[in-house]
């Protein structure tokens, strides 16, 4: 399974002579399907050209914190938000220095410190740098905080020494930035998600359906892929290629969506609703097209079944999540949404406000469980899809 496709990574370059490399790494990241933008220290640009990552980015290189122009395009808290991993390649032994003392002098550090992505460093300096107490001191204290670190490789080095220090191949970078992707956390597990809007057919040409993109959850049904699990994700109606290695059904109607969830449940451990399922049908669709006549209409609707509380009333049940849209008072409608319908977890998000929720590339997230909560904070829906997951994984850890 490629990891990296359609991952937001943002290389940060440091100054050292491995800064050389830099262009490889960001080519083979992309060739492995990431979108790649670049950051550059001061140091950097002494080694090696900003025009180089340029040209092999397809964006903008990004250098210095006070530069107007460039602030106002990304500034350097979107470019935090806007990744899915950091990696910083080559990590000089000054740059490792001052991420552990969290210092943010200049764009790359800043964006370090204000990004909630997995951060992964590739070291790259002399042996005795590499070596020094001072070094290795900064980089435990960064794995305790879960940064990944790969390398340094061994043998000769530019400044003439041997030993280790040298910066890991283009290759086992990028191997290890798909790593950041993969937690394992649900490995051996089976998980059926639902996804996007219904449609309820009014005539053979019209239906009624709302809002919902069905990005949450393609992105929910990628990251429980990506941490092991194997996936079925029963979908309606979207414009959302299928994420790569899950197993995806397509359907229009709220009866069609509980028909294909229930022929994927044997063997279900977790169960996610995250589709915008359509609470009413026509209560008849016409076998052919409405005509205009002038005259008032009534439809007459139906309720449909609800699909997540009937997969929460099955003994057993898999362990279920429920999405909320809620315009107000978001955690109250959530508390009793998931006693209602007697789920494990619920993620609430507020809609019809600003530009998070329906539609949109960006979520905030409060998630409820009998329990506790946790808040997730806003980021990109794929960002936020792995947290959200991880911590389905725990929770239904704990609740076994
Ligand atoms: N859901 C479902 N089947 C339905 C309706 C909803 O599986 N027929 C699931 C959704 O996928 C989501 C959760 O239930 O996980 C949403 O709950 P719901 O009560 O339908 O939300 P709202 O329609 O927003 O409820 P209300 O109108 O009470 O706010």
């Amino acid at each position: 399974m490629n990891t990296l496709s359609a991952k937001r990574l943002l290389l940060v370059v440091t100054g050292g002579i491995a800064a050389y490399k830099a262009p490889d790494v960001v080519r083979r990241l992309r060739d492995a399907g990431a979108e790649v933008r670049v950051v550059m220290t001061p140091a950097a640009t002494a080694f090696i050209t900003p025009l180089t990552l340029q040209a092999v980015s397809g964006h903008d290189v990004r250098e210095g914190l006070f530069d107007p122009a460039a602030e106002a395009a990304m500034g350097h808290i979107e470019l935090a938000r806007w990744c899915d991993a950091l990696v910083v390649a080559p990590a000089s032994a000054d740059f490792i220095a001052r991420l552990r003392l969290g210092q943010a002098d200049d764009l790359a550090s800043a964006v370090c410190l204000a990004t909630g992505a997995p951060l992964l460093l590739a070291p790259a300096m002399n042996r005795q740098m590499w070596a020094h107490p001072a070094t290795q001191d900064n980089l435990a204290a960064l794995r305790e905080r879960g940064v990944a670190v790969v390398g340094p490789g061994s043998g000769s080095q530019a400044c003439g020494e041997v030993g280790p220090g040298r910066m890991v191949e283009a290759e086992t970078i990028v191997t290890a930035a798909g790593a950041l992707f993969e937690s394992g956390r649900l490995a051996g597990r089976r998980v059926v998600i639902t996804a996007g809007p219904t449609r309820e057919a009014i005539d053979p040409v019209r239906f009624i359906s709302n809002h919902s993109s069905g990005k949450m959850g393609y992105a929910v049904a990628a990251a429980a892929r990506e941490a092991g699990a194997s996936v079925t994700l029963v979908s309606g109606p979207t414009g959302l290629e299928p994420p790569a290695g899950v197993h995806t059904v397509r359907v229009e109607s709220a009866l069609d969506m509980f028909a294909a969830v229930r022929a994927a449940l044997a063997g279900c451990d977790i169960f996610i609703a995250t589709a915008a399922v359509a609470d009413y049908r026509p209560a008849q669709a016409a076998a052919g097209k409405i005509k205009r006549d002038g005259e008032t209409r009534t439809l007459e609707l139906v309720p449909n079944p609800d699909i997540l509380a009937s997969v929460a009333a099955l003994t057993p049940a898999p362990f279920t999540v429920g999405f909320a849209a809620e315009t107000h008072d978001v955690e109250a409608y959530a508390r009793a949404k998931l006693e209602r319908k007697g789920i494990d977890m619920i993620a609430a998000n507020l809609v019809g406000e600003g530009d998070v929720g329906f539609n949109s590339d960006d979520n905030e997230l409060l998630v409820l469980w009998r329990d506790g909560e946790q808040r997730l904070e806003r980021a990109p829906k794929t960002r936020l899809a792995r947290t959200l997951v991880e911590l389905v994984a725990a929770r239904y850890a704990a609740a076994r």
